[in-house]
């Protein structure tokens, strides 16, 4: 039932929300426009406002199901890494070439299931770094520091290791939003189009 629980985890955050409402209600695929990311951020630039907010719910659900799964099959996996496992589904989807988004919503899902506090603080520092920065991609890495510093306060999760490769596997992850930015080439928030898309 262990390996049962994760591999639906896995399938979970597999489900490749933005590209399934691009092909079939824009007709386009997401990862040939904007930054090229099947993630809310980039479907908020190619499809507009009412897709993106699809995409970002079916992407936090997508992570609070998984995180849900070890309690409704009542296996013995912490809710942390079944909804971890489906942040990697949802990061190399087996449903779209293992490419896929860049973590942010889907670990939203999870952390809202395991620990509801740490979530509003966490989240709070995304919106925070995002709207000071102008930039998503900063407030996407401030999420795994901010999940980094809050869980010394947790009562439920104490995962400095794991948490410290959070971080690394965001910057992994954030690499072309950095080498842009670097280029003088990231658009801002409001910005609607990625400079030489
Ligand atoms: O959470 C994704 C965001 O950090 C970056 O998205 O489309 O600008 O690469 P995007």
């Amino acid at each position: 039932m262990t390996w049962f629980c994760l591999l639906a985890a896995y399938l979970v955050g597999s489900i490749p929300t933005a590209l399934l409402i691009g092909k079939y209600f824009f007709h386009v695929d997401i990862r040939d426009h904007g930054s090229k990311n099947p993630g809310a951020t980039n479907t908020f630039r190619v499809m507009g406002k009412r897709a993106a907010i699809v995409v970002l719910l079916v992407d936090v659900a997508k992570g609070m199901l998984a995180a849900s799964l070890p309690l409704i099959f009542d296996t013995p996996i912490e809710p942390l890494y079944a909804g971890l496992i489906a942040v990697i589904g949802h990061c190399f989807p087996i449903f779209a070439g293992f490419r896929g988004g860049k973590a942010i919503a889907t670990t939203a899902g999870a952390l809202l299931i395991v620990d509801a506090g740490m979530f509003l603080a966490v989240y709070v520092t995304f919106f925070a770094v995002t709207f000071l920065t102008k930039y998503v991609f900063m407030g996407s890495i401030s999420v795994g520091i901010a999940m980094l510093v809050f869980s010394f306060f947790s009562p439920k999760i104490n995962e400095p290791i794991i948490f410290t490769a959070f971080i690394l596997f965001l910057i992994f992850l954030h690499r072309s939003n950095l080498q842009n930015f670097f280029n003088g080439k990231e658009p801002k928030i409001n910005d609607k189009k990625v400079k030489g898309d």
